[in-house]
């Protein structure tokens, strides 16, 4: 949040020509794509561009994706060569060749015809050159990569509002032209026949004029034949647009979700948090369904009314001024209905999360037999919220119950006021244009209706949407991901003077904490529960940020790098680990691209995890099924270090990653310790100090402060609450082997490497 508003750091240097000098084998395409992100004053971390081993060609759609990931826009596209003059662009685009070169096209002469092109490279150095269509098309089949910086006002960082809504919605304006050009045609086509037949009726009773009567029959059939090929183009055409816009609003949705900070999820119930968003259907249906048909509606009404109001002006009055009461008593009861559905909406969020709760700690539930328990608190939600639908139910009967008598004159009583109208006036025509009125208002009165009823689903999207917003309109914490710096990690740590409190909080977790490490440190926390450990690591992954004092690596504040980079760097393994549903390998690879077989095993053999997962029957292959009941919690675990271990993290933070373990698998993982943090900087959580001995330096935390910083034996020298927790650890051994205080108590198992 911090970085987003600070300033683009200028043209930092990171990717100069020295580092890609270091990758000789930069692909062009690549070097493209750096040389205009340069060109905004973007620095894009080649090293980051991964190929599937697969596929070792890069095509367009993993560039582009590539970059994307990197926080600008990109896009891949065709285009024809009067397009690529015409291109609007703040910068240079990249053509991709038929060879598989790329070439940039920095400026574009429609008047003589030519672009200018040039070689890619970092610098921006070399001349353009122009080509013209001919040259061009025998090297360029149309491939072009856009890239552009992320518009900070761009639809996915907007915020959630019927703005934002509006906006999706006039996206698709071309295929609503057609759908209202669609509907004014088809309401034509239902108008004309009644006009017809009125018109002629009159002719064919008194002349018996069978001929004419043919003429009619012919003009209908066909004219409702063109009606049904027009409602069944205009109904698909609806299909699409109401799709499209169903999609972009869960994706747009989904991506907020995401973007949201842990600490947010931390702070909410998930239950709540569920609910606002499962939500967001009814603002889609009001969008895609009502939303729409009332435009065709519209469209419809445009039609028909000035038709009406030009055969019987009185008519027409009275059912527009049925319509108005209509709204006005729908209106008189909005407030107190939007009071109540707001009650009934927190009911059901209280109820909901009930049962997410119960879900989520089944296990917990079953073991401890709280069954009833759960039962009665769902019992109790149920109630609560079936009492208020009730009551809003009952309520909401009022208005509908109130305005049947004049929704029944729009649609038959009109009938007969015309009636008598046409039997008081004695005139011909006027008995068949009364016919004629009646008969098109019989059409008008229900999409006039549900009109006048707009305003009741609009007060009730408007509820869901301020419930919607209250979670995704939260300030992401990804705000500009383009934002920051994206320094190469060595991994040295320095707070400097940290203080940290918890949002609702009264004691600061940090208070003051000030230590440093160089590269390469196997760094140990210790200290009692709520000493502040943990949230020294979550200061570090950059999940807290509105800490005082300066956290940095490699001496930049942690505030000023990007957050995705950051987190890309680090190896987290927490003391309990989400394992997704899917293969061991595809969980250790987490999808991220480029890395091979290779990279998995040699991951599992540094995490200790590769001997029992050959022993399985499938190996790798093995499905880990949601919540993992297949896997021991020490396996679990040393696959969760073989997925941190897998990207080669500069930075590793394990919290309490043994603490569950059996003393076997905690002995396995800790002997691999040392292999594991060679050449990285390593955070170690532990409460069980036995597994620190061989740690460069050891915190020692107590209420937030540091009381102490040394090696395992510095610190069982001068720190007497580090002596004492080793005492109460290892009483055994001093007991037993007489051992001295510098022995290492590590189990047997874990000598070996
Ligand atoms: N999300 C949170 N919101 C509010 N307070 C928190 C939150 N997380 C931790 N705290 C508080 O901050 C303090 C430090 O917590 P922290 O989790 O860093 O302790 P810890 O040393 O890791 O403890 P443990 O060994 O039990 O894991 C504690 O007093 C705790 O109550
Ligand atoms: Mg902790």
């Amino acid at each position: 949040m911090d970085t987003a508003s600070r300033p683009e750091p200028e043209g930092s240097g990171r990717i100069d020509e020295k580092s890609v000098g270091r990758e000789p084998g930069l692909h062009t395409w690549l070097v493209g794509a750096l040389a205009i992100a340069r060109y905004h004053g973007i620095d894009l971390d080649p090293s980051t561009f991964r190929l599937d081993p697969a596929i070792p060609v890069p095509s367009p759609a993993v560039l582009v994706e590539w970059v994307r990931e990197q926080g600008m826009w990109a896009k891949a596209v065709r285009l024809k060569w009067q397009q690529l003059l015409r291109l609007e662009t703040s910068g240079p685009v990249m053509l991709l060749m038929k060879d598989g070169g790329a070439v940039l096209v920095v400026e574009a002469d429609a008047v003589k015809n030519v672009v200018f092109v040039k070689e890619p490279t970092i610098g921006g150095g070399g001349v353009a050159v122009p080509v013209d269509e001919l040259r061009l098309s025998q090297v360029w089949d149309g491939e072009v990569v856009l890239l552009r910086p992320q518009r900070s006002d761009s639809d996915e960082d907007a915020p959630l509002s019927f703005g934002f809504l509006t906006k999706l919605v006039m996206m698709e304006r071309s295929i609503l032209r057609s759908i209202a050009f669609s509907s004014f045609i088809i309401t034509f086509l239902t108008i004309i026949p009644i006009l017809f037949v009125f018109s002629s009726v009159q002719r064919i009773i008194e002349y018996h004029s069978m001929s004419t009567l043919l003429l009619i029959v012919i003009i209908m059939v066909i004219v409702t034949i063109m009606d049904a090929i027009l409602e069944h183009a205009r109904g698909s055409l609806l299909q699409v647009v109401s799709t499209r816009i169903d999609a972009k609003i869960q994706l747009y949705v989904f991506k907020r979700v995401l973007a949201l900070p842990l600490d947010y999820f931390e702070r909410n119930q998930t239950g709540v948090i569920g609910q606002a968003i499962s939500k967001i259907y009814q603002i889609r249906e009001f969008i895609t369904g009502r939303l729409l048909t009332t435009f065709i509606d519209g469209t419809m009404l445009l039609v028909m009314l000035p038709i009406m109001f030009f055969m019987s002006p009185t008519l027409s009055w009275t059912i527009v001024a049925a319509a108005g009461l209509i709204m006005l008593v729908i209106a008189v009861f909005l407030r107190p209905i939007r009071i109540l559905s707001g009650k009934v909406s927190a009911a059901e969020s209280r109820k909901f999360s009930v049962l997410v709760e119960t879900l989520h700690g089944i296990k917990t539930v079953k073991s401890l037999a709280l069954e009833s328990a759960r039962y009665s608190a769902w019992d109790e939600y149920v109630a609560q919220a079936g009492d208020l639908r009730l009551q809003a139910g009952r309520l909401a009967l009022w208005p509908a119950t109130l305005t049947i008598p004049l929704q029944r004159y729009c649609q038959y009583g009109v009938i007969l006021l015309g009636a008598y109208i046409a039997v008081t006036s004695k005139s011909q025509a006027e008995i068949g244009s009364m016919m004629a009125f009646t008969l098109i208002s019989m059409r008008v009165a229900s999409p006039l209706i549900s009109f006048a009823k707009l305003i009741q689903d609009f007060e009730d999207v408007r509820a869901t949407m301020a419930e919607a917003q209250a979670v995704l309109n939260n300030p992401p914490e990804i705000r500009g991901i383009d934002r920051g710096l994206r320094p190469a990690f060595e991994g040295a740590i320095e707070f400097d003077g940290v203080s940290f409190t918890y949002q609702g909080s009264q004691r600061p977790a940090l208070d003051d904490v000030q230590f440093s490490v160089p590269p390469g440190t196997m760094l140990g926390l210790v200290g009692r529960s709520g000493s502040g450990k943990s949230t020294v690591t979550r200061l570090l992954q950059g999940i807290s940020r509105d800490y005082t004092g300066f956290v940095k690596i490699d001496g930049v504040e942690l505030r000023s790098i990007n957050l995705r980079h950051l987190r890309r760097n680090f190896g987290v393994v927490l003391q309990e680990n989400f394992l997704f549903r899917g293969s061991i390998r595809d969980n250790i690879i987490g999808g991220r691209p480029g890395l091979t077989m290779e990279d998995v095993v040699r991951a599992a053999r540094l995490a200790g995890a590769e001997e029992f997962i050959e022993r399985l029957p499938a190996g790798y292959d093995t499905f880990i099924q949601e919540g993992s009941p297949n896997l021991s919690g020490g396996q679990r675990q040393r696959i969760a270090i073989a997925r941190a271990l897998i990207v080669d993290p500069k930075l590793m933070i394990l919290d309490e990653a043994t603490s569950a373990l059996d003393p076997e698998s905690e002995a396995l993982v800790n002997a691999n310790l040392k292999r594991i943090g060679a050449g990285r900087t390593m955070v170690i959580v532990s409460h069980r100090l036995a597994s620190l001995v061989d740690c460069n330096a050891i915190i020692v935390m107590d209420k937030g402060t540091v009381l102490d910083v040394g090696t395992h034996a510095e610190l069982v020298e001068r720190c007497s609450v580090y002596r004492m927790l080793w005492l109460q650890q290892n009483r055994h051994l001093t007991e037993n082997q007489g051992n001295t205080r510098h022995g290492s108590p590590t189990p047997v198992l874990a000598q070996g490497d």
